[in-house]
């Protein structure tokens, strides 16, 4: 049953007598009063406010507004028309997700503000939402408000922190959010030096003092707060330069190629500006007021997305098996002397084998990789005409694929690296849609690796933003789904295009294959501060941890043990999910593979029995339309003890439980792949206790007994 109510008390602006500072406030509660904002504009009319959580201070003497061009100020000499406030409480029915039912209960503030200049009115509102686990605020050009087509040259949200807070940060950087985290207070706050720590040798602009949102602030007193943005359209991405003695937070947003920030018109509203607030850790994780402050889905039809697991013709290429190029350019250089290399990875044999493999184990979807025209030249080459996203490669045979796919109920997921050639991507993209609707594929997964042309645009800055809804709305009205690697980072977009399911947006597991990886806490933190804003493509499932069996020089490996990796389909959220390996892999490792294969990736419940970030994160989620738990927990570099009682099966009822957990010797560095797989009958009321080894996980399917099941 979905209920909803919604109430709109109109105020009149009251006076503030106590403080000549000010000549108006108003205060706004959250529905439990444990959150309270105080909106303020003071003797110069500067819109700002204070915002409180249970009686603390956490943003006093916050300021807001703009710099417009033509040296427009827009963050004074405001004063205020009207102040509306009211409720809302309702709830909506997720597409998929973590949870099937979302609450929405708010108390809401709506400020209009004027601003009279020479005899100009123009207008701006300011809408606050208090929720009883964060605030949401955004800036409104009201239709009518008089100021036209207009440019930003800045945003002045200005959050005066209270605290020099521990932080999870990751350095402020235009284009790219590969970055591992880093914790230290927010007084320590610095740029990395440009080539350290990513592993990749393009390298984009990383900024001093500037982190990239959603950054995690950890208080003295105990209590959590991530500061993130929610619904990102039509703007660019928000960074925040860090004032490390004073400890404020102001916006840095990501510029355009002139160095403009955004180009909006009368009826624009920014993105929101986002604090989330929780006692506990555990409690942000299932925090949905960035859900909340989306709008509701814009699809027609929403039948044709189907949440499920893909393999794909991928890990290969990352450890160096196969390659994605077809030609080999070594020779005169001329494409005309161009021998085929002797491992290209997307040839229809390989594709026919995984599709196989797919159907033989339940997953709906395949990836293929490599198979169009342009990977022999493309890496670093900051130029169109690279890619086709029409032209398969010669030993890639489009009918024979498809035909043998169609036989076997598993559809493609065809691949769209661009190297950042976005126009030239663009003028491609219908004839690549038309040839998705012949045969037809279930979606795509994208990629922006290099810089982004049209020149001097960056993968976060507005032109980037406006493409990437573009895209996934042409994709929504074909049926298609979408998987971004390299995009901005979500901002729970993903309500309003449940088809744009997924993305990467973060240092994904493959890291691990060629760089020197993720650290073994990486999965602790991306729950805390990348997954807020929507599902990660992350990645997981590589059970042959060590790459010296590819090629006995490799040194990397997967910073994690093999059951860790099962683990993260329970804790790493993903509507779309990969089995990353080798299908060999698995066809050696059929018992911990079993996991993979029953866990699902939609849940009607999602529990969390305890998480610290950078050090474990434990969880339990129902899926949807099933009696079946799961149950992931990992741990970073730390051995841990993961003690529960499945208290949320059902009391008097026997489960068969089956349990993947690391080997009684397992460490992720010296022995990663030794595992057990325990199984027998449990009840809700029994004691379960794990050891959890360094960089290790478990992870438990709990299956009502005495139902049939093909396992
Ligand atoms: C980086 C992506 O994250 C990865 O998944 C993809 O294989 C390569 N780019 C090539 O497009
Ligand atoms: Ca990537």
């Amino acid at each position: 049953m979905i209920s909803s109510f919604f109430r709109i008390v109109i105020l009149s602006f009251c006076l503030w007598g106590g403080d000549i500072a000010l000549i108006s406030a108003q205060n706004l509660r959250s529905p439990n009063k444990v959150m309270e904002l105080k909106f303020q504009l003071d003797t110069i009319g500067k819109p700002g406010f204070d915002f409180f959580a249970e009686g603390l201070p956490i943003v006093k003497g916050a300021s807001l507004g703009f710099a417009l061009a033509k040296d427009k100020d827009f963050s004074s000499g405001f004063k205020v028309d009207s102040i509306r406030q009211g409720e809302y409480k309702g709830s909506w029915n997720t597409v998929w997700g973590e949870q099937r039912q979302i609450l929405d209960h708010h108390h809401l503030m709506m400020v209009h503000l004027s601003q009279n200049s020479q005899g100009t009115v123009r207008r701006l509102d300011i809408e606050f939402r208090l929720f009883n686990d964060g605030l949401g605020f955004r800036y409104i050009f009201p239709r009518g408000g008089n100021n036209g087509h207009f440019t930003v040259l800045e945003e002045r949200t200005r959050l005066p922190l209270q605290q020099d807070y521990e932080a999870y940060w990751m350095p402020g950087d235009f284009d790219s959010n590969e970055y591992p985290y880093t914790r230290s207070r927010l007084s320590r706050i610095q740029a990395l030096k440009v080539g350290e720590d990513t592993g990749l040798d393009y390298r984009y602009l990383v900024h001093d003092s500037m982190v990239q949102t959603p950054m995690l602030l950890i208080s003295d007193q105990g209590y959590y707060m991530a500061i993130h943005e929610a619904a990102l359209r039509h703007y660019p991405a928000m960074n925040l330069t860090v004032d490390r003695q004073q400890f404020i937070l102001n916006t840095s947003l990501v510029p355009d190629a002139l160095g403009n920030k955004a180009y909006l018109e009368d009826g624009d509203k920014t993105p929101w500006r986002v604090l989330l607030y929780a006692r506990k850790a555990a409690d942000l994780l299932t925090n949905r007021v960035i859900l909340n402050l989306n709008e509701p889905s814009v699809l027609e039809n929403a039948d044709y997305i189907r949440p499920g697991k893909f393999i794909g013709v991928w890990w290969e290429m990352h450890v160096g098996k196969s390659q994605w190029q077809y030609w080999d350019r070594k020779g005169s250089g001329n494409p005309g002397d161009w021998q085929p290399v002797t491992n290209h990875g997307a040839h229809t044999a390989n594709v026919k084998r995984h599709i196989d493999f797919a159907a033989k184990h339940g997953f709906p979807y395949v990836l293929v990789e490599g198979w169009n025209k342009g990977w022999e030249n493309w890496y670093g080459i900051w130029k169109e005409r690279i890619f086709s996203f029409t032209k398969p490669y010669p030993d890639f045979d489009l009918d024979d694929i498809h035909k043998h796919a169609k036989s076997k109920n598993v559809k493609l997921i065809m691949h769209h690296e661009t190297s950042g050639a976005v126009t030239d991507y663009e003028r491609q993209l219908d004839s690549s849609l038309a040839l998705m609707q012949r045969y037809p594929y279930a979606g795509i997964k994208g990629g922006y690796v290099g810089r982004i042309i049209p020149r001097g645009e960056h993968h976060d800055g507005q032109w980037m933003v406006d493409h990437y809804e573009r895209l996934a709305f042409k994709l929504s009205r074909e049926g298609l789904t979408v998987d971004l690697h390299e995009p901005v980072r979500p901002t729970g977009l993903h309500r309003t295009y449940p088809n744009w399911w997924t993305n990467e947006a973060a240092r994904g597991n493959e890291f691990n294959a060629w760089s020197k990886g993720n650290p073994p806490e990486h999965e602790t933190i991306l729950p805390f501060t990348r997954l807020l804003g929507g599902p990660m493509d992350y990645t997981p499932g590589i059970f042959q941890i060590k790459m010296n069996a590819y090629g006995k020089e490799k040194k990397e490996q997967v910073h994690t043990t093999l059951a860790k990796q099962l683990a993260l389909y329970v804790t790493m959220y993903s509507p779309l999910q990969m089995a990353a390996d080798l299908i060999e892999n698995y066809e050696k490792m059929p018992e911990p593979f079993q996991f993979i294969k029953d866990v699902p990736t939609d849940w009607d419940t999602t529990l969390v029995l305890g998480a610290e970030p950078g050090d474990f994160i434990y969880m339990a989620r129902k899926g949807r339309d099933s009696e079946d738990w799961f149950v992931g927990a990992i741990t970073d570099e730390q051995e841990r003890i993961f003690e529960f009682e499945p208290s949320f099966l059902l009391p008097n009822r026997k489960y068969n439980m089956f349990l993947y957990r690391d080997g009684d010797q397992a460490h992720w560095e010296s022995d990663p792949m030794n595992y057990k797989i325990i199984k027998k009958t449990i009840r809700s009321n029994e004691l379960i206790r794990v050891r959890l080894a360094p960089g290790g996980g478990c992870a438990i399917h709990f299956a009502p007994a005495g139902q049939k099941r093909n396992r």
